[in-house]
């Protein structure tokens, strides 16, 4: 009789605990999203976010659940031309939130608000084709674990943030294509590029501008590109024989150095240099990359044979090349 008891006791406690229904929507977290949805201004993209429904189970569009701890862990949401708002600053009350991403929403308004720097569990921050304003607060620096931080396309404005240093798991860095002005920091010399977290850097479509700093040349990164800014002076920094980097794209800018005396690293497969005033000859090894473009400088010099094969584009509007696929060299 008392094993049954127990027996019964048992099951009954294995279907409300918990351990075994663990994906139940987090009461508070509920509350929060049902206050997101309302800042939002009630978009259409948020029809299935119903008062009545589970936020875990009954799949709100753009949520996941944490399947443990039942709290929301991602708020995915793209691809509405009408949601029309600013962003919610109810969103810094998720706080176990990993990944917050919202791409190709033109009518998203506004600043990074202070509320974000609540979520210290945030690995992916990602605001993307937004009409979202203003500069990238300081108050970012308090999100240790933010692993991809991306803002491109937006309207974002000002100097480039100086803190980037001091998030230890940062590894992509996407900033392109805003408004930022104002030269790259020296502490993004200092940016965690431990093995094998090479970081990787994107700051093109902007209007930086100035020298790059020297210490620069001290990170290992695994893909940089800089184009269409207006850094002027030395980029040969960027470059090294023992560096692991597989893409380099400085075009479109007002670089001015001796290409020739460049080591490239031995892993670049891709190198854009046009559009600035690069002069010397090209240097030993370029014959390795796989994609390549060193028109419009100053270069001089014969085009090595050999190795991958580029047609005349990659070399037009240069001060004397020459050599297979330009003129030969008299
Ligand atoms: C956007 O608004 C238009 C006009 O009100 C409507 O036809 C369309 O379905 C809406 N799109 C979305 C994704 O809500
Ligand atoms: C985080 O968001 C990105 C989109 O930026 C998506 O590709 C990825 O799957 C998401 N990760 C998780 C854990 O939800
Ligand atoms: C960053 O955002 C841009 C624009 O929304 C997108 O095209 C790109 O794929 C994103 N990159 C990463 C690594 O998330
Ligand atoms: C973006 O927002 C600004 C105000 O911050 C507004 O003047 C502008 O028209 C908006 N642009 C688009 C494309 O909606
Ligand atoms: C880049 O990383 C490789 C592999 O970890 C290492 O051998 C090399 O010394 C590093 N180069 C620089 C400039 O840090
Ligand atoms: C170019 O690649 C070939 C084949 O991998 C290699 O033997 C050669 O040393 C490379 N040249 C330079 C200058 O790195
Ligand atoms: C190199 O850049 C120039 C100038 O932007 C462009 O005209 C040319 O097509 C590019 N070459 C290749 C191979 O893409």
């Amino acid at each position: 009789m008392t094993t049954k008891l127990f027996l019964i006791v048992f099951i009954f406690l294995s279907y409300t605990t918990p351990s075994l229904s663990k994906r139940y929507c987090h009461p508070q977290d509920k509350k929060v999203l049902l206050q997101i949805k309302k800042e939002f201004n009630n978009p259409t993209l948020l029809s299935s976010w119903k008062p009545n429904s589970d936020c875990c189970q009954d799949r709100w569009h753009g949520i996941h659940c944490n399947h443990k701890t039942s709290h929301v862990d991602s708020l995915d949401l793209s691809y509405d031309h009408n949601l029309t708002s600013q962003f919610p600053p109810s969103i810094g009350n998720l706080p176990y939130l990993v990944n917050l991403s919202l791409f190709h929403l033109p009518k998203l308004t506004g600043q990074i608000p202070q509320s974000i720097s609540k979520l210290t569990n945030l690995k992916v921050l990602s605001i993307g084709v937004t009409n979202m304003s203003g500069p990238i607060p300081n108050f970012l620096s308090q999100l240790k674990s933010l692993v991809t931080l991306n803002l491109s396309f937006n309207n974002f404005c000002g100097t480039l943030p100086p803190f980037l240093h001091l998030l230890p798991n940062l590894k992509e860095i996407f900033l392109g294509g805003n408004k930022f002005t104002g030269p790259i920091p020296c502490s993004y010399g200092y940016l965690n590029d431990e093995y094998p977290n090479f970081p990787n850097l994107e700051l093109s479509y902007n209007q930086l501008s100035g020298k790059l700093p020297m210490s620069l040349g001290r990170v290992n990164f695994s893909h940089l590109s800089l184009k269409d800014n207006k850094f002027e002076g030395d980029a040969s920094m960027l470059f090294g024989a023992n560096k692991m980097t597989e893409a380099i794209d400085i075009s479109w800018n007002s670089f001015t150095f001796d290409f020739g005396k460049v080591e490239l690293p031995k892993t670049l497969s891709i190198l854009d240099v046009s559009h600035n005033h690069v002069y010397g000859n090209l240097p030993a090894g370029i014959e390795n990359v796989s994609w390549l473009n060193v028109s419009y400088n100053r270069l001089c010099g014969e085009i090595p044979k050999g190795g991958h094969d580029h047609d005349v584009y990659t070399y037009i509007h240069n001060k004397c090349l020459c050599g297979s696929p330009l003129p030969s060299c008299k």
